[in-house]
């Protein structure tokens, strides 16, 4: 897999807006169901406790206003459609532009359409990624600083790096992801400022782990139980994270880095192969 992917800096480039991080979108879990097994969390074996997703869901809905202070705005549920929660898959956002993801599972193809015409009723510029190309939006691209990290070949092809980064006339820096547990790069990979990061190291190719400390000055290992936690998958916003409840270590590590921790309980989405940064996409 190449590494680096570098498009020629132009006059245009680095045309990357980062997210207001005061706004975001999420879908409340009405339809949320464990309806077929494309992750290896995933089992139609364990089923989701629909009230109990109900309760979590509106508690980090509840953090997330209460604490970080940031207005949600809410994507209709819809029947068939379990797994709609999860937003950050809905696509990339850059200031008023959306590329819309394009899912790799059939199993949520039928998503797209919802997020679109969400897009489209308020005001972004709907870009589509050519369909050939799997693409699944921010659970694969994750902006640091000014570097903007991508994740493949799971859920999001290679060549989408290339096409976002000629797109946003910005680098993308390519992520090689070897553990099936962590298909997705936000599921072992969380940026918490621009110098210092969460990540998953046995989620990475070892060519893979070598960039990530060439490029990240203060690189945080998550221990296996944490990172099977879901503590790589938290919504940051200045020194405040949110993040499943039960990871001691990874909490008393960011509390010493100056963070104020918001731990919340999400095992029935974690059952479905996410957890709180799934919930949400920034605007
Ligand atoms: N069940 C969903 C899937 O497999 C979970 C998505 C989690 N999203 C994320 N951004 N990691 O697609």
């Amino acid at each position: 897999m190449a590494l680096f992917l570098v498009v020629p800096q132009t006059p245009q480039s680095n045309m990357m807006s980062p997210p207001s991080r005061n706004r975001m979108l999420m879908c409340p879990p009405d339809y949320f169901r464990i309806e077929y097994e494309i992750n290896p969390w995933m089992s139609l074996k364990n089923p989701a406790d629909q009230i109990r997703a109900r309760w979590q869901w509106d508690q980090l809905y509840t953090v997330i206003e209460e604490k970080l202070q940031a207005k949600v705005e809410l994507l209709d549920p819809q029947p068939g459609h379990p797994d709609l929660v999860f937003t950050a898959n809905a696509g990339l956002v850059s200031g008023k532009r959306v590329w819309v993801s394009n899912f790799k599972y059939p199993e949520r193809q039928g998503e797209q359409t919802f997020f679109r015409e969400w897009f489209m009723e308020n005001g972004y510029e709907v870009i589509s990624v050519p369909p050939e190309l799997a693409f699944e939006g921010e659970g694969d691209f994750l902006r640091m600083g000014s570097l903007l990290f991508a994740g493949a070949p799971f859920r999001t092809d290679l060549s989408s790096h290339i096409f976002i980064s000629k797109e946003l006339q910005c680098e993308v820096i390519s992520l090689e992801l070897i553990h099936p547990k962590f298909y997705h790069l936000d599921t072992c990979f969380c940026p918490l400022n621009d110098r210092s990061a969460l990540f998953v190291p046995d989620a990475f190719s070892p060519s893979s782990l070598k960039i990530l400390t060439a490029c990240v000055d203060h690189l945080i290992p998550l221990k296996t139980t944490e990172a099977n936690l879901f503590s790589a998958n938290a919504i940051v916003s200045g020194n405040k994270i949110i993040f499943q409840r039960g990871a001691e270590t990874t909490r008393k590590k960011l509390e010493n880095e100056g963070f104020e921790v918001f731990p919340v309980d999400l095992s029935e989405f974690i059952k479905a192969g996410g957890s709180a940064k799934c919930l949400v996409l920034w605007l």
